[in-house]
């Protein structure tokens, strides 16, 4: 029972403090930015603020730091390589659309 508890314990912070992993989602060719951030980022960046989706610092505040960040991820944040092309475009367009610059 004992070792249950810890071995679920281990695993759950495993699973949210994870060394970068990488997510294989794939967005429709079609999908807008908004869909697929509310379909994967909003798990971790809940709205910051009213109206604002995230607070994003200076120097990530544009398309190509934003993709960049998507598709290779870091320590805490998964890497997505599949959302690449034209939905990316559009989910950094919809990002830096509606967030503020710290
Ligand atoms: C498992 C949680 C998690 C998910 C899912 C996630 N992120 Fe993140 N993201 C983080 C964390 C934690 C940070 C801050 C640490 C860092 O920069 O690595 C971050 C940082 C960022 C930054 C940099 C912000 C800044 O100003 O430095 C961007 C941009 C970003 N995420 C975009 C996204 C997008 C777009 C998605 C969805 C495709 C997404 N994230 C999904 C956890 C997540």
């Amino acid at each position: 029972m004992k070792k249950a508890t810890l071995l679920l314990t281990v695993f759950a912070l495993a699973s949210l403090t994870g060394c970068s992993k990488t997510d294989n989602y794939a967005p429709a060719e079609n999908a807008t930015g908004e869909d697929i951030f509310y379909a994967n980022c909003t798990k971790c960046h809940k709205q910051e603020a009213a109206g604002n989706v995230m607070v994003l610092n200076s120097a990530m505040a544009n398309k190509e730091a934003i993709i960049q960040k998507v598709n290779k991820g870091s320590m805490s944040m998964p890497a997505f390589p599949n959302i690449k092309g034209e939905p990316a475009q559009r989910l950094a367009e919809f990002i830096l659309a509606n967030s503020k610059t710290k």
